[in-house]
Order: structure tokens, then sequence, then C-alpha cells
């Protein structure tokens, strides 16, 4: 059966369904490269790492869940699939083996605030056509942009 679009608005910078699937896809990438370093950190960094990258983790998990949700609940199939993460994370894929505290910072620092950037645009391309599109997409951001200064302070 065809994906419906019910009741899907439209904007001027692609549809809101549209802009709510690529954040969709960035922070299940996300959640999993938390988890990834969460496990592989070492340095004397270690325990504060660790235990933020579990506090990202369970809040990336809480926001690509309403994100989805949302897309649900304007009548479009949300597509968390694997192969559609691969094919669609902006997200650089996670380095291999044990990572020093301090390039995990770095780098979730930086993985962060590129997220936290693409989301300011699509809050703002959805604009008034979808306000509570918007607010999801707001909420996200000011605790995204709030991990990123917890942990860009640890690596000064
Ligand atoms: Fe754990």
């Amino acid at each position: 059966m065809a994906t419906t679009t019910l009741t899907e608005p439209k904007t001027t910078a692609g549809t809101t369904a549209e802009l709510l699937q690529a954040t969709l896809v960035e922070l299940i990438d996300l959640s999993l490269q938390g988890k990834q370093a969460h496990w592989t950190a070492t340095g004397p960094m270690f325990r504060g790492v660790h235990e933020q990258l579990d506090v990202i983790v369970d809040d990336a998990r809480t926001w690509y869940d309403d994100v989805a949700e949302r897309l649900a609940a304007i009548g479009v199939a949300p597509d968390g699939r694997v192969a559609t993460v691969v094919a669609g994370t902006p997200l650089d894929p996670a380095p291999q083996g044990w990572q020093k505290d301090g390039e995990i910072v770095d780098r979730f620092t930086a993985i962060l605030d590129g997220i936290a950037a693409r989301l300011r645009q699509r809050m703002a391309a959805v604009g008034d056509d979808d306000l509570i599109t918007q607010d999801v997409l707001i909420g996200i951001g000011r605790a995204l942009e709030k991990h990123a200064w917890m942990l860009r302070v640890q690596g000064k």
C-alpha cells in the first residue's frame, strides 16, 4: 500500500516530512555512535565522558522517538531502518577501536554542533507552516546545544 500523506504540510525548503526524516536519521546515528564511544573511551576523563555519553544516548533515543512519532502523526511512515540510516546520515563513521577521551570530546562537540546547526535551518524552514513540528525541533535543538556546551568545556 502506498505511503499516506494525509495532512503533510508543505514548506519552502522541502516538506515537513523530509525535514523530520533527515532529523530522524542523524539522531539514530548519534545514539549509535554515542554508545560506541561510551564503550571505547579511554583516558583520565573516562568516567565523565563515559557517563555523559550515556545521557546523550538516552536523550537521542527520546528525541528520535519524538521525531518518528511526529512523522506518523502527520501521516507519513517514519523510516528508521539500518540501511536508511547508513545511506542518509551526514555524520562521519565512528572510528574503530579504543578512543582517547579528549578526541571523543572534540568529535562529539563537533557532531552536536553540526546537528544543532542543521536543526536550526530546519526549524526556520518549517516556520509557520507547522508550528508543532517546529516546536519539536526547537526542543531538541535546545537540549543538543546544552549537551554541546557541557562537552566543550571538558575539552578546555
Ligand atoms: Fe554502559
